[in-house]
């Protein structure tokens, strides 16, 4: 899809135009609309069309000049109507639905005036975001597909009087999309062809944006201690790796850098634990957690943001085999804590532990970020309209509260303390991998992480529920939703940038 921002002269057939509930035309509408002897007027008439926010109408017109179907969206009134970047983002979102279910190609969209109080190229920019993020499709593996289940929409144009500015503010959003976008991907790709080797590969795809990527192997994490990490992958015919991304997009000198670390579980089947069979090919999304750390440091680099940012992504696949871990394993991370693995399920907060620790370690941040489909108990506490986040640390939990409340990835705290803590003990080894008493599967699985965090500012962001959507939103279709990449860059820009 071409998205383009040009000249109101230059409308196409199809122009899409703005209309409020007053339903008074902007001065373009209302020439089309006299050239065509009250067209839009009559078909606003005779079908009660109020202008509700987000509400299509379409009017075609033989005498409308160039134009020959006019398409008004509504934008409700100042109660109903857009207040915020958001819901601006979210009506692009609604209208390439729209013209995809219209089966239109090819379509303009006029903006002009403020809408919400805001300027033509604030409202150019994100109508074009949103369309862009709805129009995602992952259909790379279709040989044959019908003519109407291809997308129909190839170009738009947005045409307002500033396009300079609409389009150099659309640039730091399409940077932004990108990330969301190698998540989806990745993220969407079937197991049998993203595994730890070849996701590590695809990272590398970053160096293009001038970020520094590091591909660990066994051998050297077996050098490093990681027998945490390491024993997730050991009954798989994978090898696991470890991959590092560095974006300097900061002064060497400009302090500790922000790291985002990821659970990348290509596939999870539960190893000797195993899952049950019934949907067990959703586990291909195990790896959301590191997609979402991918992107983001595709989208700082993209948009070359002023920041020192690392990523970190423990890549591996639990498999049951005759190599495999067995419940009541006991391994020695990173850290030097030993761990008793009594459920082979449990298996991100393995990957994690040395993750983490390797983090901090080496790069000593100004805070952890984490992100992992953790646990099933997470969907079962918030469904799939919010993840959890678990912190140490006040300021950072609130800033991603307040950032996911505006951009939309929206976050909820969770209690951590000493009483879950202590249902993480072993009674043969310094800590075990599932908690001792039954409830609160989500925090345990914190408390577990927190373990190996030692003292750095850290939150973990349980993304078990968001990573994958069953049905379309605004800006997302079905399936991989690319979820966090636009809350972390939005952190990283509103708090973090030099
Ligand atoms: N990857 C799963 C969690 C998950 C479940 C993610 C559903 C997305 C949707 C994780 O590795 C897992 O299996 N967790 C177990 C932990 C338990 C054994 C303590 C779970 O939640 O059942
Ligand atoms: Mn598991
Ligand atoms: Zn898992």
């Amino acid at each position: 899809m071409d998205i383009s921002f040009n000249a109101i002269s230059e409308l196409e057939k199809k122009t899409l135009f703005f209309i409020d509930e007053s339903l008074a035309l902007s001065s373009t509408l209302s020439s089309i609309d006299n050239q065509s002897g009250g067209a839009v007027t009559k078909a606003i008439e005779s079908s009660g069309y109020k202008a509700d926010l987000g509400k299509m109408l379409s009017v075609f017109s033989a005498s409308g000049g160039d134009v020959e179907q006019i398409i008004l969206c509504g934008l409700g009134d100042s109660e109903s109507g857009v207040k915020n970047e958001l819901d601006i983002q979210k009506l692009g979102g609604k209208i390439y639905s729209f013209l995809d279910g219209e089966r239109i190609s090819a379509v303009s969209v006029c903006v002009e005036g403020t809408i919400g109080g805001f300027a033509p190229d604030f409202v150019a920019a994100n109508i074009a975001y949103g369309i862009n993020l709805r129009g995602y499709r992952f259909d790379k593996y279709f040989t044959k597909q019908k003519e109407e289940d291809k997308p129909s929409l190839k170009s738009v144009s947005i045409v307002l009087d500033s396009v300079k500015e609409a389009k150099s503010k659309y640039k730091n959003y399409q940077s932004v999309a990108e990330g969301v976008f190698i998540a989806r991907d990745v993220i969407s790709e079937p197991p049998n062809v993203l595994y730890p080797e070849t996701y590590a590969e695809k990272c590398k795809e970053l160096k293009e944006l001038g970020v520094k990527v590091e591909v660990l192997g066994e051998k050297e994490m077996a050098k490093l201690g990681m027998g945490s990490l390491l024993s997730v992958g050991q009954g798989s015919e994978k090898e696991s790796k470890l991959v590092v991304m560095q974006w300097n997009g900061a002064a060497k000198n400009s302090g500790q850098p922000v790291a985002f670390v990821g659970k990348g579980v290509t596939f999870d089947t539960g190893g000797i634990s195993l899952k049950p069979g019934l949907n067990m090919h959703e586990m291909k999304y195990d790896m959301g957690g590191s997609a979402t750390v991918v992107g983001t440091i595709k989208a700082l680099a993209s948009r070359k943001a002023r920041v020192n940012a690392i990523g970190v992504i423990g890549c591996v696949e639990n498999m049951p085999g005759g190599g495999a871990s067995r419940p009541g394993d006991i391994v020695t991370s990173m850290s030097g804590q030993t761990i008793e693995n009594l459920n082979t399920d449990a298996e991100g907060r393995l990957v994690l532990a040395d993750a983490l620790w390797y983090t901090q370690d080496r790069f000593k941040p100004k805070f952890m970020i984490n992100l992992a489909t953790l646990t099933g108990a997470m969907v079962i506490a918030l469904g799939v309209h919010r993840a959890g986040i678990f912190s140490n640390n006040d300021e950072l939990a609130e800033r991603l509260y307040r950032v996911g409340e505006d951009i939309g990835d929206r976050v909820w705290r969770f209690p951590m303390g000493e009483e879950y803590n202590k249902q993480m003990d072993s009674k043969v080894a310094d800590i075990q991998n599932i908690s001792n008493m039954k409830g609160a599967g989500s925090i345990t699985a914190a408390q577990f992480l927190e373990r190996f965090v030692n003292d750095t500012p850290w939150c973990h962001i349980d993304i078990a529920g968001v990573c994958w959507a069953s049905t379309p939103d605004d800006l997302t279709p079905e399936g991989a939703r690319g979820w966090g990449v636009r809350l972390l860059d939005k952190l990283v820009a509103e708090h973090y940038e030099v």
